[in-house]
């Protein structure tokens, strides 16, 4: 939304007003979001965002901001991003504590990207559990390794928002530019073949093992339909509270 009020239409700015409204009648959430790389964990992250008003948290964008920023952390990230290998857990385990406590996090979280290890997944509930909370549901997006090739070779991305098109299934309005803001598309470094075969790597040896951690609260989806299929059984999975 722009920043000067005056220019969005009257509609537009009622519908915000009654959806934050609404939000105060909402249940807490905390969801996970699992599967492999391009399977649409930060496509469908801003419409559960939108519907359930939680804070979207994605250690793989905070990861490359803080790459971009040249910080230390960052710079200790970047050799394992650009390779496809996990970053240490110790560093993600920390942003994640921090962005939890945030203000917009208070009626709970999406992560999308962590946890991705067994031992990410046992601090998470640790510090969920000191908090008196707990995980209430693990969306696995299930995609065949074959169509993912596609999916992550044809993506683009808006850096600033991490919003993400592709320029097959989810083509941007005019090519190589951003719907919203206007500004240009970038392609990710790691969002090559070769990366991805390692990216894929590290998702079934270590990844795969959280799902099982969480198995009570799994929801397996579809994710290789068309977007707003998955949305729909997202939204199933998630009821409207
Ligand atoms: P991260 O940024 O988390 O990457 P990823 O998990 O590999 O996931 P992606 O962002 O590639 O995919 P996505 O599922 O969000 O797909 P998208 O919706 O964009 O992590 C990057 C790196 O950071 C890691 O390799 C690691 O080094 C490090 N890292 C991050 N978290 C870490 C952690 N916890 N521990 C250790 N290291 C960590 O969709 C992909 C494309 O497909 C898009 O173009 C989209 O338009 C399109 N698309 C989406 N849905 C559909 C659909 N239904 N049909 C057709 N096309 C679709």
């Amino acid at each position: 939304m722009p920043s000067d009020l005056t220019e969005v239409p009257t509609d537009e700015l009622m519908k915000e007003i009654q959806r934050r409204l609404d939000c105060n009648t909402k249940e807490e959430k905390r969801v996970i979001l699992i599967g492999p790389p391009g399977c649409g964990k930060g496509t469908q992250s801003p419409r559960i965002k939108y519907e359930h008003c939680l804070c979207h948290l994605a250690t793989g964008d905070m990861l490359r901001a803080a790459v971009a920023a040249k910080t230390p952390l960052g710079l200790e990230a970047k050799k394992a991003m650009e390779s496809g290998a996990l970053v240490s857990d110790e560093i993600v385990i920390g942003l994640i504590e921090e962005a939890t406590k945030q203000p917009e996090c208070s009626k709970g979280f999406i992560l999308d990207g962590f946890p991705r290890t067994v031992v990410q997944a046992k601090k998470l509930d640790e510090m969920l559990a000191k908090r008196g909370q707990g995980i209430d549901k693990v969306l696995n997006f299930v995609v065949p390794d074959q169509l993912l090739v596609e999916r992550v070779t044809g993506r683009w991305v808006h850096a600033g928002s991490g919003r993400s098109y592709h320029e097959k299934f989810a083509p941007p309005k005019v090519a190589g530019v951003d719907d919203v803001t206007g500004e240009p598309l970038m392609k990710r470094k790691d969002d090559n073949a070769e990366t991805l075969k390692a990216r894929l790597g590290a998702f079934h040896s270590q990844t795969a093992p959280v799902i099982e951690h969480y198995a009570a609260k799994v929801v397996a989806l579809k994710a290789d339909r068309p977007q707003d299929e998955v949305a729909a059984s997202i939204q199933a999975a998630l009821g409207s509270k």
